[in-house]
């Protein structure tokens, strides 16, 4: 079937292929030529920036749209709606997305081995990750374009949030999931808000497929990151990020890889930030995979980044596990363009960086870890500088991956596993709960046996 179109009001933003620089209908998600992602670029910006205010202008308006209580201004996302596309203010979904905390890492920052290390946590978002910084938009896009019925293929967080803004907007959701290998807690998210949730027999890339048909046929609009309505909101996050730190870009950004579109989305959002004149500097931005899922790192390493190199994915950051990232190009073409670089990780330096986040009192899912263990290697192979500044982008929430978490304490995370020897580094990290009598004394002597 064909999509309808997605009018607006004035043709400020426009659709073009990112392959053969085509500028297409409003209404796919591929080139019909030679069927690219597309992505969003504004021909319509006036010489001075979007809708004739200048970088120092619009700095001022985002800021004082901080102290409106309008849902549209209290929104992190569409607080900087100048730089997104143009939609009428009645058809936008909001849960208040976005402004998130950056929070200081000081001992994760001592053992990766530089100086300051900070987090932006995009797990305070409403739905626990960072997928609600684009669903507002490419939701409130889908709702503008009339249609009744929303999707998307996922790892847990896509869903759990697609299914939260389709509610909210009055809208049906589709949910098509791995079977088994998703967070019980993103499962749950996703029930709870109302999704039509299907547990597919497959992996996340077999989703894909299937879903990807059921689009085709069905007047049901795709909310998978190749939407590029999510990676334009998705981009507010790095737009944020930089206003937090008075518009001082840090040395490096570093972003989890799974299908590619957050480091694509974040690297837009630079591109776009030094266009305007917000920034002079564009920071290196680098992307960290599961060893188990790490197709864009075998892609760079065997044959230069010409082509992707699909892999089976298989790793316990399940929100990763992606053999075959439909934004590859994008994410190539900003880690190219920043000089940033690709690493992968193991799963039991997953899950040390992950305990190490975690005792900071900030906390984060699996997937999100990657940034920290990927860190600490790019350190060693002094790509990052001790005196570097570097912002982590966490992705989710711990609370996305409790069962990952009281696993890593109990200490049989890997049991069974091909990664049990890594597991015994581990143990000074695991703080199993401690089961004791009811008695005073009983935790007075816990207490001192701490202390000591
Ligand atoms: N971190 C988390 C917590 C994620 O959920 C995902 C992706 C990523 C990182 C990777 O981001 O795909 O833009 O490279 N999760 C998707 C989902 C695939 O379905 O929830 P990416």
């Amino acid at each position: 079937m064909t999509e309808q179109a997605t009018k607006t009001e004035v043709s400020v933003s426009q659709l073009r292929c990112i392959g053969c620089g085509r500028t297409a209908l409003p209404d796919r998600f591929r080139c019909e030529t030679c069927r690219d992602l597309l992505e969003i670029t504004y021909p319509g910006w006036d010489a001075r920036g979007p809708y004739g205010l200048d970088a120092a202008s619009l700095k001022k308006l985002w800021l004082d749209r901080r102290s409106s209580f309008k849902p549209i201004d209290q929104s992190g996302v569409w607080r900087f709606r100048e730089i997104l596309p143009e939609i009428s203010e009645d058809k936008v979904i909001t849960i208040r997305e976005g402004n998130t905390p950056i929070y200081e890492l000081p001992h994760c920052a001592q053992s990766a081995g530089i100086k300051y290390l900070f987090a932006k946590h995009q797990g305070m978002n409403p739905t626990g990750s960072f997928k609600d910084t684009g669903m507002t938009t490419a939701a409130s896009f889908a709702r503008a374009a009339g249609y009744k019925w929303v999707a998307c293929a996922s790892t847990g967080n896509t869903s759990a949030s697609m299914a939260a803004y389709a509610s909210r907007g009055g809208l049906r959701s589709l949910v098509l999931i791995p079977d088994g290998k998703i967070s019980w807690g993103k499962l749950s998210q996703s029930l709870d808000y109302g999704a039509i949730t299907c547990q597919l027999k497959s992996d996340f890339d077999g989703c894909v497929r299937v879903l990807n048909e059921v689009v085709e046929r069905m007047p049901v609009y795709l909310l998978n990151s190749v939407n590029p309505y999510r990676v334009e909101g998705q981009k507010t996050a790095a737009f944020e990020l930089l206003e937090q730190r008075g518009w001082e870009p840090p040395d490096h950004i570093i972003v989890p890889g799974g299908n590619l579109a957050n480091s694509s989305a974040i690297g837009k959002a630079l591109r776009e930030m030094k266009q305007l004149g917000f920034i002079s500097r564009v920071p290196k931005i680098s992307v960290i995979q599961a060893e188990g899922a790490n197709p864009l790192v075998r892609s760079v390493r065997e044959n230069g980044g010409e082509k992707l190199v699909p892999v089976h994915a298989e790793t316990m950051a399940t929100a990763i596990r992606i053999g075959n990232p439909a934004s590859w190009k994008k994410a190539l073409r900003v880690i190219r363009e920043t000089d940033g670089t690709v690493e992968q990780v193991t799963e039991g330096e997953i899950a040390l960086a992950k305990a190490e986040i975690g005792a900071e009192g900030v906390g984060c899912e699996p997937a999100s870890a990657v940034t920290l263990a990927g860190l600490k290697k790019l350190v060693k192979q002094g790509f990052v500088a001790p005196n570097e500044t570097v912002v982590l982008v966490l992705t989710g929430h711990t609370l996305k991956d409790a069962d990952f978490t009281l696993k890593f304490h109990r200490g049989d995370l890997f049991n069974g596993t091909s990664f049990e020897a890594e597991s015994n580094s581990l143990k000074p990290y695991q703080r199993s709960p401690l089961v004791l009598e009811p008695s005073v004394d009983a935790v007075i002597d816990l207490l001192q046996s701490a202390e000591s």
